[in-house]
Parts: C-alpha cells; structure tokens; sequence
C-alpha cells in the first residue's frame, strides 16, 4: 500500500534506507561477520571469471558489481546486457561463474542466457529480489536482496538493495580468498544509510533542481567518470522512463568525441563527482559544455565540493558511493516527471517486468 504517498516511486525512494538496515542485518552474523551461504562462497572462489548477466536497471547494477568484484575480490568480472549476451557471446573461461541479477527474477531476456549456459552446464548465481521467481528457482544458488515488493515501473530500491548485496558478496569472496582489506561492508552500510536519509529529507531541494532545470527542456545529459559514470546511466534512464525527456549518461571524456555537438544554450548538465581521482576532470568536463552554453548542475561529495555547487552528499566510502548518488538522480526524475504531468508509476509503453523476448 502507499499509504500516505501520492506515488510507489516516491515511497520506495524514501525506503532505501531502511532496505539497506535490512539486507545488513540479513547479511550479518551475531559475531558481526558476513552471513552466506558456504555453497555461494566456494563457487566464487571457484569461478576464474565471472559473468554478470542482466538489463535495464539491473545492468547498470551489474556495472557496479564488476567494479566491487575486480577491486575488492580480485577477480575478472564481465558485465553483459542480457538480450546481446546469446548473438555477442563472449568467450568463456574454463571455470565461470554466471551472476543473474534481477528484480523480479521474471525477465525473459536474462532466462534465455540462464537456460544455455545451464544447458552448458556451467553454475548460475541469481541475485533477485523475489525468491521463488523463475530465475531464482533455475539458478544453482539465490541471494535476496530484501527489498520488499516493488511496485512503481521504475526500479529504485530494487537497484540500491542490488549494488549493497554485491558490495557483500565481493568482500566475502575477499575474505574466504585471503585478501587482507579494512572495508567492512556492514558498517559502511549503516553509514549509506544515514546518508540516503539526509537526501530523501531534501526533497524540496530536488524539487527545485528539477524544475529549474528540467521542466520545459527537451533533453538532458549526465556525465560522470568511473563508477559516476554508470550511475549516470542510470540517472538517464530514470529520467527518459517517466518523464519522457531523452537523457543519456556521458562518460565525461567521451563527450568531445561527438556528443557535445548536441549542446546549445540552456542544455541541462547533471555532472556526479563522488571519486577524488575524477573529481577535477570531470569539473573539466563541465566547463567545457558550459562555454558552450549547457546548464550545469554540479552533484559532488562532502570533501570534493566547490562553492557554487548545486548538492553536496554526505560523505561515504568509495565503493558504495553510486547507492547515494543516485538518490538525488532517481527524486530529480520523479519531480521532472511531476512538472510534466506524466504517469510517474505506469509511465507508457513500459511494464514493471519484460517478460518477452
Ligand atoms: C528501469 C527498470 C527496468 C528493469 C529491467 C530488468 O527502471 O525497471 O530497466 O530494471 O527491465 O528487470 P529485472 O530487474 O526485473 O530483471
């Protein structure tokens, strides 16, 4: 039930953190450690590579998991977007591990690519937010993300519940491998999730952003670099999904290589910049889309700010920075969506879950 909400979307962006304190406490043992399943822990230190399979708002969580995984486990991870993987098939290592991630474990593209590589007799992991679903029943093993029904067509909480889930898995693969490292996921967890509650109390901030720069303007771009740079995907694809504004996320680089063609005077730039290695080429970025007329809306951490910034987000650690910037990119979207009178949870042409090849 909403409740007292107008809109799902807006209820489920304000129950991050909650789903957050939920999947630590799912995930944590009374002695503080990580809870998992023995069978998923071997099979990951089992896999020589890993195959990330999934779509739409998924993928973009996919995207980050490559990124813990590698960085934090060590391991190779491939990200695929799960209707190419079948005609794009990349080449498979002798010992894979695939990794389903799906909110509703239903969509059709990721079964296809979950049937063959069963077929090819390989183990399959889903991360999914419905145990039980079709993904979850025909994978080998299942991690819940806890995030409680999602119900609005734009997936919001589901995404954040997946990347926390991820941050978990590669830390325990870390552990049970060896690897030394001070990143406890369940304590920067608890401090995500004070953060994404400072965010959700600044709504009128949001609301503010989002109708100075997005109600009458007929495009967006959102330009990050590193992790920034696949919530800025996501971002993109919040926007274009509800209210209807075609948004594309950059990688900040890439824009002089064709895009910035597409900037005129008064194009809304959302530039995210939580990484301190980043942090000035994005800004660089930035300017450069400025003289040529854009207008720029600065989103950068506690630490990294400048004074003519438009949000500053509380600081949290590195890694799990795309769970509290995307908090602002997901209610700047729903306010776009309001100030242009869309459907914000049945936005046309979409269902909650694709079910069709
Ligand atoms: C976007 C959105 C979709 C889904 C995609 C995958 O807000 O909801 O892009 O993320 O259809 O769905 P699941 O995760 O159920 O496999």
């Amino acid at each position: 039930e909403k409740g007292t909400y107008p809109h799902y979307m807006l209820k489920e962006i304000d129950e991050q953190p909650f789903v957050i304190r939920n999947i630590i406490s799912k995930y944590k043992e009374e002695d503080e450690s990580i809870k998992l399943d023995e069978d998923i822990r071997q099979a990951m230190l089992d896999a020589d590579r890993i195959y990330i399979i999934a779509a739409g708002t998924s993928y973009h969580a996919g995207l980050v998991g490559k990124q813990l995984i590698e960085k934090i486990a060590n391991k190779p991870v491939e990200t695929h977007i799960a209707s190419e993987f079948l005609y794009n098939m990349p080449l498979i290592s002798e010992n894979p591990l695939f990794i389903f991630i799906s909110q509703s474990g239903e969509t059709a593209d990721s079964r296809g690519v979950l049937v063959n590589v069963k077929e090819m007799g390989h183990n399959a992991l889903t991360i999914t937010n419905v145990p039980g679903s079709t993904l979850s029943r025909e994978a080998d093993f299942t991690l819940h993300t806890y995030a409680g029904p999602e119900i609005a067509v734009a997936s919001t909480k589901a995404y954040t519940a997946q990347m926390a889930v991820l941050a978990i898995l590669a830390v325990d693969t870390a552990k049970a491998a060896g690897i030394q490292m001070d990143f406890d996921p369940l304590q920067e967890l608890a401090i995500v999730a004070s953060a994404m509650e400072t965010l959700t109390d600044q709504k009128e901030q949001m609301e503010v952003i989002a109708r100075e720069y997005l109600s009458v303007t007929r495009n967006c771009f959102f330009i990050g670099r590193a992790i920034d740079y696949f919530v800025c995907l996501e971002g993109a694809l919040k926007l274009k999904e509800i209210s209807y504004i075609q948004a594309e996320g950059f990688a900040g680089g890439e824009l002089k290589h064709g895009t910035i063609a597409l900037i005129e005077e008064g194009t809304p730039v959302v530039a995210v910049a939580t990484q301190e290695h980043v942090n000035l080429s994005i800004r660089g970025n930035l300017k450069e889309v400025v003289a040529r007329g854009a207008s720029p809306c600065m989103i950068s951490m506690e630490g990294l700010q400048e004074s003519d910034d438009q949000l500053v987000l509380p600081k949290v650690h590195d890694y799990l920075s795309p769970l509290v910037s995307v908090i602002p990119l997901q209610l700047i979207s729903y306010y776009a969506a309001l100030h242009r009178d869309c459907d914000v949870d049945k936005p046309r042409n979409l269902a909650k879950s694709v079910t069709v090849e």
